[in-house]
């Protein structure tokens, strides 16, 4: 049931939780963030996907992380995975790429701090920053990864030609982009079979269709047609659905609620036939 992560022998269940929603609009309560995760990882999710800009601004920056240490602290922690990244920053809310060597570092740095931990399991590059040179970026995830501050090395909203200049530089475990059935560019130029070629995971992120499109899935005629098929959720199938699109994919579903994180974990139970794959492949996007 497991999949191993990227080139690792790290072995995580096929779906991860992705934290964003826990503190991204900064007003659910710690206590509640916590109930979330730990019904996560009770219904058999051991992957975290955080950043330290999940918050409202810089002021708050690691507030998804020290979220996720607190949860953390109360449960056996070896056998789970927090995956966090750097190189962006959130000046007034917004998103700003940084990942100059200097800002990569000190980030990291804050990361270890705020998720009280002496590595980081899996260190992700946010973005590429069009500022600074992307093997300067890499190259300084690779010097983190020598000094044992990192303990394998992800990169998130890249295309063919950064990962293949990364992998030069670096091993690289694991890529971030964003994946759903309205948004499937990946899948169709075959990077995720590039991926896979290179043991490398892809971790699919708004696999609902990302904070406000996920409530779009229910205007899809088809997704409902196969829940009642498979006596299971639209946001299940469309789940399904990634799974089954290679073995190295890993869906990362957000959840603010213990009732998306329970039902997104159970989704590695529906198996769709050959037939209603193609059928969701043909819904034409791009
Ligand atoms: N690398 C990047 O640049 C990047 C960008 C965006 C996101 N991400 C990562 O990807 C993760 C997922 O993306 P996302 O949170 O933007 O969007 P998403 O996973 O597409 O959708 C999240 C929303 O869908 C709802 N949902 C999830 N599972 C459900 C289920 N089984 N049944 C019913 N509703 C369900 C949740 O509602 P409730 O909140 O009501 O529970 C949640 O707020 C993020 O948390 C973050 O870790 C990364």
């Amino acid at each position: 049931m497991r999949r191993t992560l990227g080139n690792t022998d790290i072995e995580v269940f096929p779906i991860g939780l992705g934290a964003m929603p826990l503190g991204i609009r900064g007003s659910l309560p710690l206590q509640d963030a916590v109930d979330v995760i730990h019904a996560a990882i009770d219904a058999g999710m051991n992957f975290i996907d955080t950043a330290n800009v999940y918050c409202t601004d810089n002021q708050d920056i690691g507030l998804n992380e020290r979220t996720i240490a607190q949860a953390l602290k109360s449960i056996d922690r070896n056998d789970i995975v927090v995956a966090t990244k750097g190189g962006l920053e959130r000046p007034q809310g917004r998103w700003e790429r940084r990942g100059s060597p200097q800002r990569l570092r000190s980030a990291c740095e804050k990361s270890l701090q705020d998720l009280e931990v002496e590595a980081i399991t899996l260190y992700q590059l946010h973005a590429p920053d069009p500022l600074v040179p992307f093997t300067d970026s890499v190259g300084e995830l690779a010097r983190l990864q020598s000094e044992g501050k990192v303990l394998n090395i992800g990169l998130s909203n890249v295309g063919y030609d950064e990962l293949n200049e990364a992998m030069d530089i670096t091993t690289i475990t694991s890529v971030q982009n964003r994946c759903n059935i309205n948004f499937r560019l990946d899948i169709t130029n075959g990077f995720v079979d590039y991926c896979k070629e290179n043991a490398i995971t892809y971790i699919a992120y708004s696999p609902m269709g990302g904070g406000s499109g996920h409530t779009a899935l229910r205007d899809v005629a088809l997704l409902s047609e196969l829940a009642e098929k498979h006596e299971t959720t639209i946001y299940q199938v469309v789940l399904a659905w990634l799974l089954q699109k290679g073995e190295k994919i890993l869906p990362i579903p957000g959840a603010s609620r213990i009732s998306s994180a329970v039902s997104s974990a159970h989704a590695v139970y529906i198996q769709l036939s050959d037939a209603d794959i193609q059928r969701i492949d043909g819904l034409g996007a791009n």
